[in-house]
């Protein structure tokens, strides 16, 4: 059910230098809301900016009624959104759109997240862990100073390898290069793994015993997502990812929001993000 409610900041919390962590004390949507699921936000207090922006809910605690976002400031609302203190009101509509689906058994999955895809990521994470399933994760970014949660989501209990652009920490280069190195080598790749000491719980029994996953999760940037789309398919593990495009009303109705989807060889079809989204399986993405 989608609720339309004014939640209590709780808690604000800058993380990075554009990078922040708004708690909101929502029970209503913390009870319905599922991995992979977003809202739209009412980022200032006027009808100015007029559009609500979309947010992935990226943690929920059920028992206190909290659900916290994780955003990154890219324009005028999450601007607005940064500057909210504890007990402000924002205007919630949610939860919205189709989430990750729950693999079916209880087998090793992998999750692939670049820059501000770890966001939903997280949620996915602590609802896997609570069903005592294990992930091994792939956190990308530009640099080490916006590689977010590899602790957080090591105390989950899942397995955390990281990558950055810039080679700062972890692996020097793309993280769905470093998955494709896990995924199909039986060396370790050591000289990539600098800076990772700590984060990798035991990186090589990974290597040896988990090149093949039950699902792999994925949420980041297009082109990321993309190539991710072509792991899956050479792989044959299915895969599910989480899209982002520009949005209107979040709801189903301007159509703002579409992308091209196919479920046979023969057919494409327009699917809408908020919807029918923002996660589809990855093999019926059509990227153009
Ligand atoms: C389903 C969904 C979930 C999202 N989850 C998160 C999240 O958890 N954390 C987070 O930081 N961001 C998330 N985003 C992106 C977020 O919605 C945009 O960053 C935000 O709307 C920008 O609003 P603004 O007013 O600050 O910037 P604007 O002034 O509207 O735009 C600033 C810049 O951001 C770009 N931009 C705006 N909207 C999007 C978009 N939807 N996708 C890509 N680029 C965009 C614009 O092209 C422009 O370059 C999500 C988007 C979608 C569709
Ligand atoms: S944002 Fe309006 S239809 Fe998706």
């Amino acid at each position: 059910m989608t609720l339309l409610v004014d939640a209590k900041v709780t808690k604000q919390e800058r993380i990075a230098p554009s990078h922040y962590r708004l708690s909101l004390l929502v029970p209503e949507i913390a009870a319905e809301a599922r991995p992979g699921q977003f809202l739209q936000v009412r980022c200032g207090s006027t009808l100015d900016p007029f559009l609500r922006r979309p947010i992935s809910i990226h943690a929920v605690d059920r028992k206190k009624g909290v659900v916290a976002i994780l955003y990154r400031v890219a324009g005028r609302g999450t601007a607005l959104l940064a500057e909210k203190i504890r007990g402000n009101q924002v205007s919630l509509l949610g939860p919205l759109g189709k989430g990750f689906s729950m693999p079916e058994n209880q087998a090793r999955v992998s999750v692939v997240s670049g820059g501000i895809g770890v966001a939903p990521l997280y949620f996915l994470l602590a609802e896997l862990a609570e069903s005592s399933i294990s992930a091994d994760v792939f956190l990308g970014a530009a640099t080490a100073d916006q590689l977010f949660l590899a602790k957080e989501i090591t105390g989950l209990g899942h397995r955390v390898y990281t990558a950055t652009d810039d080679g700062s920490t972890g692996y020097h280069g793309l993280v769905t290069e470093l998955f494709v190195e896990i995924m199909t080598h039986t060396d370790p790749p050591k000289p990539h793994l600098k800076g990772q000491e700590g984060l990798l719980n035991d990186p090589f029994e990974s290597i040896i015993d988990n090149n093949r996953y039950a699902m792999i999760y994925g949420c980041g940037p297009g082109g990321m997502l993309r190539r991710l789309t072509e792991i899956v398919r050479a792989a044959g593990i299915p895969g599910e990812i989480s899209l982002e495009e520009r949005m209107g009303c979040g709801v189903g109705a301007c159509l703002s929001c579409v992308c091209k989807t196919s479920t046979s060889e023969e057919s494409i079809q327009y699917s809408r993000v908020c919807t029918e989204g923002p996660v589809f399986p990855a093999v019926e993405v059509v990227w153009s």
